[in-house]
């Protein structure tokens, strides 16, 4: 039985950092491994911090060849959609996600990761994310409310035993700026049919929209996923981390080709009022294959 990350699964939390490094020297790819498999937490409870660690697939396939799932690929190219829409490929080696309860712990544990990785690796890219009232995103509708429970989680989001890479996952993480001017200048009611859900109790619209974005996302058509979707940025400038964990990565890519309408023609409305700035997938391995890396 191998056992998932913790951090996948551990709601609630209200202060992450996404940290994306770029290795220096391909070589030393296994070094790289080991030395972030090695990264400690605080042990206290009240002061600890949840970690998600993901490796580039082609990588993680370089350092650990029997735990890698078939056919899985970094995001190494764009998404070229329908009426110019393009989703960036900005694709780095490897993925520290920290969550915790106060952005102070985050601060200074992510500053220590970033310390004990020079020499290996550069921060490529960093982002902080928080949550906005409950658990909205920052169009103000309610994300995540098609999620599996925890219990069904696993199945959705975790490749299953006996398949190379159990307990692991496979993880896109992208960064979706709002046009919030334009999409504030809606009435909810457009806003809703963009969604395809109602605003205030997250209610799925009985006839919605071809081109909303629970309609372009089904999971009926495209099977579950796992979402940990935050808010990002300041006053001015900010959007979603879509953070999405899924057992099978055709489901994740799927949904982005739908969206950008290479699947039917139809792109996703949602599309239109918030832009991807980046794109990367990352495999997550197993608590035991990181802990043999060390
Ligand atoms: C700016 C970016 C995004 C925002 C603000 C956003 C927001 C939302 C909201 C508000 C919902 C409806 C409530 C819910 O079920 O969670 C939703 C549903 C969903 N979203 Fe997104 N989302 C974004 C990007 C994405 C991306 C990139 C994907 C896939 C790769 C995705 C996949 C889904 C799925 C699978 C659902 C549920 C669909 C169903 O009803 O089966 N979303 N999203």
């Amino acid at each position: 039985m191998n056992t998932p990350q913790a951090g996948i699964f551990a709601l609630g939390t209200s202060s992450h950092a996404y940290l994306e490094f770029d290795l220096l020297d391909a070589k030393s790819c296994k070094e790289f491994a080991s030395t972030i498999a090695a990264i400690r937490e605080p042990r206290t409870t009240t002061g600890g911090v949840n970690f998600v660690i993901g490796f580039r697939p082609e990588l993680w396939r370089d350092i650990v060849p029997a735990d890698a799932p078939a056919g899985v690929e970094g995001f190494n190219h764009d998404i070229k959609g329908t009426e110019g829409f393009v989703m960036p490929s900005t694709q780095h080696d490897a993925l520290v996600w920290m969550s915790g309860s106060a952005y102070d712990v985050i601060f200074d544990m992510a500053r220590t990761v970033i310390h004990d990785l020079a020499g290996q690796a550069t921060l490529g890219e960093e982002t902080s994310s928080w949550p906005y009232r409950h658990d909205r995103d920052l169009t103000g509708f309610v994300d995540g409310s098609e999620n599996p429970t925890l219990l069904d989680a696993p199945l959705a989001g975790l490749l299953p035993e006996g398949a190379p890479g159990a307990g692991g996952s496979v993880l896109l993480l992208q960064k979706w700026k709002h046009k919030v001017t334009e999409w504030e200048a809606l009435p909810v009611e457009q806003q809703e049919r963009i969604m395809g859900r109602t605003k205030q109790d997250s209610i799925e619209l009985e006839n919605k929209p071809a081109d909303s974005h629970v309609a372009r996302t089904d999971q009926d058509e495209f099977g579950n996923i796992f979402r940990r979707n935050m808010p990002y940025g300041n006053i001015d400038d900010h959007g979603t981390v879509f953070v999405g964990f899924s057992a099978d990565q055709k489901r994740l890519s799927r949904m982005l080709e739908s969206m950008a309408g290479l699947i039917t023609g139809t792109r996703d409305a949602l599309t239109r009022y918030t832009q991807p700035l980046t794109g990367s997938y990352y495999f997550v391995p197993s608590v035991e294959s990181l802990r043999n890396l060390r």
